[in-house]
């Protein structure tokens, strides 16, 4: 499916400078305040998710992460993580990370741009192979599954959300 945005494009990037650290920031705790599967439980405040964010860009200015920042209409839209391997034996593949795109933007073809620039990067760095994992009981495994993913396993009860809320992870890759 095209996307319903046609300026919609997603890219790598090496550098964020403030602006657009702040633009990720603003995303992330929206997406997590609407529910979102990335790493936090709502409520959550910017305070709450910058530290994270932090520890992520340092990531990223060590070479180990990239970010891939999906704009439309000139503006941030969503973003996803591309985690590189340090293990010389696993330099092939790479997890993807905080795939997101912004609660306003969402159902509108944005999300299938964003992964089709995380392939793109990926195979820019001579990736083989992505990984991620999704949260159970939020469906998003369909969203995947739609873009050529294969579920390969389910670890129980490995995402705790709240005492007695336990969800499985499910496991899938693509090949690229
Ligand atoms: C998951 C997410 C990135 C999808 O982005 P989106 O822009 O809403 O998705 P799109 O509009 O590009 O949808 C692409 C296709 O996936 C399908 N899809 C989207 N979300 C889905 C879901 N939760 N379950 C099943 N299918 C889904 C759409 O129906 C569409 O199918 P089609 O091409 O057959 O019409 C977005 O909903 C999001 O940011 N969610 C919150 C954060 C989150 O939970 N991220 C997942 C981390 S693992």
């Amino acid at each position: 499916m095209p996307s319903a945005v046609p300026s919609a494009v997603a890219t790598a990037v090496e550098d964020v400078d403030p602006q657009l650290r702040e633009a990720l920031l603003a995303c992330w705790t929206d997406v997590s305040n609407a529910g979102g599967a990335v790493g936090f439980v709502p409520p959550v405040s910017r305070d709450d998710v910058a530290p994270v964010l932090d520890s992520l860009l340092e990531r990223v200015a060590q070479g180990r992460e990239r970010v891939v920042v999906l704009r439309a209409d000139g503006e941030l839209a969503g973003w996803a993580v591309l985690s590189l391997s340090v293990s010389p034996l696993r330099r092939h593949w790479a997890t993807v990370l905080r795939v997101q795109v912004h609660p306003a933007r969402q159902g509108q073809g944005l999300g299938r741009a964003l992964m089709s620039g995380v392939h793109d990067a990926a195979r820019d760095l001579g990736l083989e192979m992505l990984h991620l994992t999704v949260r159970g009981g939020y469906g998003i495994e369909g969203f995947y599954q739609g873009l050529g993913y294969r579920e390969f396993g389910r670890m129980p009860g490995a995402i705790r959300l709240a005492p007695g809320d336990d969800r499985e992870e499910i496991h899938l890759y693509v090949e690229l």
